[in-house]
């Protein structure tokens, strides 16, 4: 039987275009699957190493992406909306060398930020953001050269402890200059809290400490005093009742 040829050319036509349209999906997906995570801008590592740079640059970006690939290099998030980096934000990236997160809105590094980065990362960005303080527990070991500057640090006590726990490369803390401090006539402010090492922003707190346990121990003298002397002065009326009736 013979169909006619009408028939067969329509057909064909539909089918190529389905097929077509399959091997068009079928790249997008594989596209998005293995290679760049979706609005960032992605290229190839020249030099040695090979890897991945990742331009996630200016893009209103509130959280960072899930989708970036494994073996990226250097990462730009930098001029973007984010506030915090939440714990394992860069898990499973284990050639991370350079990371860019200035210019954004972050106020707050959860512990387990970096989690995972400490063997690979050489330099972090976290210029022009408004961090005032910082948790030793979101660096957990990362040792990378680091931009503190352009934040609105709050020196006080917490600041000061949390320091000696950084393993950040020790220049980058001249980053941190300090634009509130507790106590604020500590002369800390608008200095770098490094090169303010020698005034001790702790001892105010150790002298707050002193003096509420020399006002409860004074309290409770006070009540002793006040019962022993009640007491005695009962005893003195019973005394001369007893003396009156006899
Ligand atoms: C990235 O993931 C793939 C597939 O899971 C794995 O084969 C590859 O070794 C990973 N690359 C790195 C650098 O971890
Ligand atoms: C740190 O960041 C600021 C502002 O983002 C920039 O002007 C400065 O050059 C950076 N410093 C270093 C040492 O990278």
């Amino acid at each position: 039987m013979l169909l006619p040829s009408g028939w067969m050319l329509r057909h064909s036509v539909v089918m190529w275009l389905l097929f077509h349209s399959l091997v068009l999906m079928t790249l997008f997906f594989h596209h998005a699957a293995t290679s760049c995570s979706k609005r960032c801008y992605c290229a190839d590592s020249e030099g040695a190493f090979g890897g991945k740079t990742m331009r996630c640059s200016n893009l209103h970006l509130t959280e960072i992406p899930q989708d970036i690939p494994n073996d990226t290099l250097r990462l730009y998030l930098d001029y973007n909306l984010l506030t915090s980096i939440p714990a394992n934000a860069f898990h499973g990236l284990p050639l991370l060398a350079e990371l860019d997160l200035s210019h954004n809105e972050l106020a707050l590094l959860e512990p387990g930020a970096f989690r995972g980065l400490a063997a690979s990362l050489q330099f972090l960005d976290l210029s022009s953001n408004q961090l005032t303080t910082l948790d030793p527990d979101a660096f957990e070991g990362v040792t990378a050269r680091s931009n503190l500057t352009g934040n609105p640090w709050h020196c006080d006590c917490r600041l000061q402890t949390a320091l000696p726990h950084l393993d950040l490369e020790p220049v980058s803390l001249t980053g941190i200059i300090c634009q509130t401090s507790e106590p604020s006539d500590s002369g800390a402010q608008g200095v770098p809290f490094l090169l303010a090492k020698d005034l001790d922003l702790c001892v105010v707190l150790k002298k707050t400490t002193d003096m509420a346990m020399l006002v409860t121990m004074f309290g409770w003298f006070t009540m002793v005093i006040s019962y022993l002397v009640y007491y005695v002065r009962h005893k003195e009326r019973k005394i001369k009742h007893f003396t009156i009736r006899f």
